[in-house]
């Protein structure tokens, strides 16, 4: 491929899960650049467990990140893909837009979905250093990309009207290994930049379509109202809320219609 992103590849025709299955390779031992790539995903996963549509025609991948990173910067790498998958729908003037904290969207339907899973282990105090503060240190972090590419969005079996697709969008069929190409290529770039995380915020705000918004926002079973007012320096949504600023880290977020201020 090109990319020191995918140097150890595996293409399937059909599979449970990419996100599994390099998971099992990560475990094994699967260097940094790991790959996999499935015409089909017969079991996609997406986030909070829920059931992802793979049929054939869309990009669904997995990579073995082995990034020497904090779990402070790991958790980086979700809102950072998301910079460099809307990057690349841009590049084809697809109008993708970032739902906080890392959904593409066009037109308020979902395009692609990012999956980080990370699996941290435990230094050692004696053998803490750089990138692993706390004595905790990310192993490895499996980043699984979804992208709705030469689909029909009644192939994706969800609600009507919920899912977009680039076919639909580009009224074209994408070259898919091409597409591929700019994603790693992004990806990459973004990845590589990841210190300077108050860039690639930057690039996610001038993509974005929750700030400034009244949005409901469920996590951990509680559901919170307010106006997303920007993000912290890590990344969390800074909520406006009746009882003051929250920052959030996790949770589902829907777009309320009222404007108005909490
Ligand atoms: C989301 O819920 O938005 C994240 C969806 C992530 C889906 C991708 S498709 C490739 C990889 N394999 C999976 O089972 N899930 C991820």
């Amino acid at each position: 491929m090109g990319s020191p992103l995918a140097t150890n590849v595996e293409v399937h025709e059909e599979l449970g899960s990419t996100q599994q299955r390099a998971r099992e390779l990560a475990r094994a031992g699967a260097p940094h650049g790991t790959f996999v790539v499935s015409k089909v995903q017969t079991g996609g996963r997406g986030r909070l467990g829920r059931r992802w549509g793979s049929p054939a025609g869309g990009l669904w991948m997995s990579l073995v990140l082995r990034p020497r990173l904090s779990t402070e910067v790991a958790a980086r790498i979700t809102q950072t893909a998301a910079v460099g998958a809307a990057k690349t729908l841009r590049e084809l003037e697809v109008e993708a837009r970032i739902k906080w904290p890392n959904d593409l969207l066009v037109n308020g339907r979902k395009i692609c979905g990012i999956l980080a899973e990370a699996s941290v282990e435990s230094v050692p105090v004696a053998a803490k250093k750089v990138g692993a503060e706390g004595g905790r240190r990310v192993d490895f972090v499996v980043l699984g990309i979804g992208l709705n590419a030469n689909l029909d969005p009644e192939d994706l079996r969800v609600p009507e009207g919920d899912g977009a697709t680039l076919r639909c969008e580009l009224g074209r069929d994408a070259d898919l290994l091409a597409l591929l190409g700019s994603l790693l290529s992004h990806l990459d770039f973004e990845l590589g930049r990841i210190d300077d995380f108050a860039a690639i915020l930057d690039d996610w705000r001038a993509l974005d379509c929750t700030l400034g918004k009244r949005v409901r926002v469920r996590r951990f079973g509680e559901t919170l109202e307010g106006v997303a007012l920007d993000l912290g320096p890590e990344g969390a949504l800074l909520l406006q809320t009746r009882d003051g600023v929250v920052g959030l880290f996790e949770g589902e977020i829907e777009q309320l219609r009222c404007q108005r201020s909490p």
